[in-house]
């Protein structure tokens, strides 16, 4: 037996092949039935006639209903009117498990219907195309930080305290001790980028956020790259490279999947470092000579965000925002310390921040004051102090969110789509 994925199809022209997959769709007549096959790494329509395959094998595929696991052997044929070049002449069908009544049918379904059927809606063409997209740009990632000097390391999930305040923390216990679901790894990273100078995390961060909006998820992944003598500026230049990386490894790789989202892929080809830069100052006063009622010192929200970054053909940093709503450890900027040296970045087309970073505060008595004005416990964080008293130095790290990167890149309405089963305000199912 010949087994071959459905991917690799078109290398096999003229062979006589097994493919183990699905049945997506059917169609037959009373001579002619054409099914489309899956099996994950890709579709294929199969032809079967009663001229080849004799009554009983017709027969057999014109029952067979949606989802149902075959296992079948044919021929490939070069077809120039299929999307990936070939179709299979249908030999032989056998039946591995008949599916009935499948509930993710062809027809239109509503968000709710298809979330509680998630664990099946994952099978769907689109929905493949993202979760490839997705690992794509996981691959494109790691490569770009690996081949640049950063070495992984993971911080824990269960920690003592709070990185970016403590509004949204999941809490539970550990043991007799309070702990929480991690925010970010970004504290932990800053003692690793001093014992292995570039650092990366990978993994799933928690907030319980009350939003309940398409660009918010309660469980998201992160990237978490942090920098021993790294200034603001040269931590925005490497973050770029980054995201113009990620993009160009998908147009390379994905053009299939693009296609079936029907993204339009010119608005990615324009994705090139070096990106556009905002001072907050200067984002305020646009918004302002647009009509909205912002004024200096509030915090930017999705609408804002919008309509700043639809001013680019590519993502924009805004940098230097108010220390008054930054995170406690941003380091001001030394000629107005009432601004921080962090960006963020935001993606175009609507997506808003994918990139929060900063330079970091390395002088152990201004951290220490931060400490006091934001009412965090000496106790909990003197570890983190001790980064500042033992050979500190300029730092800087960035936070990249995967799933808005993924719903940017996509071009998707909604972050629940990126991920394989989202954890969303008041859904913890399936
Ligand atoms: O801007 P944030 O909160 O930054 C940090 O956590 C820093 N400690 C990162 C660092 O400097 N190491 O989050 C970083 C990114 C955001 O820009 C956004 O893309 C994503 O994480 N993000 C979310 N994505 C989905 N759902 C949510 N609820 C998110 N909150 C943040
Ligand atoms: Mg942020």
């Amino acid at each position: 037996m010949n087994r071959v994925w459905i991917a690799d199809l078109a290398h096999h022209i003229g062979q006589r092949v097994t493919v183990h997959g699905w049945v997506h769709q059917k169609r037959s007549s009373g001579k002619i039935a054409f099914i489309q096959l899956r099996d994950g790494s890709g579709f294929v329509q199969g032809v079967l006639s009663v001229d080849d395959v004799g009554p009983d094998v017709l027969a057999l595929a014109s029952t067979l209903t949606q989802e149902t696991s075959v296992i079948v052997q044919g021929v490939v044929r070069k077809d120039d009117r299929a999307k990936t070049g070939v179709e299979l002449a249908l030999e032989s069908i056998e039946v591995v498990h008949a599916s009935q009544d499948y509930p993710v049918t062809p027809k239109e379904h509503g968000v709710d219907f298809l979330m509680d059927h998630r664990h099946l809606w994952i099978r769907a063409p689109r929905q493949r195309a993202i979760l490839k997209i997705r690992a794509e740009i996981i691959k494109a990632i790691r490569s770009f930080l690996d081949g640049d000097g950063f070495t992984q390391v993971d911080p824990p999930i269960l920690t003592p305290s709070s990185c970016e305040g403590t509004t949204n923390l999941f809490q539970t216990t550990y043991f007799d001790e309070e702990a929480f679901l991690t925010q970010s790894g970004q504290l932990y990273m800053e003692a690793a980028a001093m014992a292995l100078g570039r650092v990366y995390s990978f993994g799933p961060t928690f907030r319980a956020e009350k939003s309940k909006t398409r660009r918010h998820l309660i469980e998201f992944w992160m990237i978490e790259p942090e920098m021993a003598f790294v200034t603001h500026e040269e931590s925005l230049v490497i973050q770029e490279q980054l995201i113009a990386a990620i993009v160009a490894h998908v147009l390379d790789h994905c053009a299939t999947e693009l296609s079936v989202l029907g993204r339009d892929t010119t608005r990615l080809a324009s994705v090139v470092a070096p990106f556009p830069r905002m001072t907050y100052d200067e984002a305020i006063a646009f918004l302002q000579s647009r009509g909205h009622e912002i004024a200096w010192g509030e915090d930017f929200g999705a609408p804002h965000e919008t309509e700043l970054a639809a001013e680019f053909d590519r993502p924009v940093f805004i940098e230097r925002y108010p220390a008054s709503f930054k995170a406690f450890y941003m380091l001001p900027d030394p000629a107005r310390p009432e601004v921080v040296m962090c960006a963020d970045l935001l993606a175009p087309e609507g997506y808003g921040e994918i990139i929060g970073g900063s330079q970091r505060i390395d002088d152990p008595e201004l951290l220490e004051s931060r400490f006091r004005e934001h009412d965090l416990s000496m106790d909990a964080y003197s570890w983190y102090l001790d980064l500042r008293k033992f050979g500190s130095v300029p730092h800087s790290g960035f936070g990249l969110g995967l799933e808005r990167t993924v719903a940017w890149i996509c071009g998707l309405d909604h972050v629940r789509e990126t991920i394989a089963f989202p954890r969303l305000l008041y859904r913890l199912y399936p």
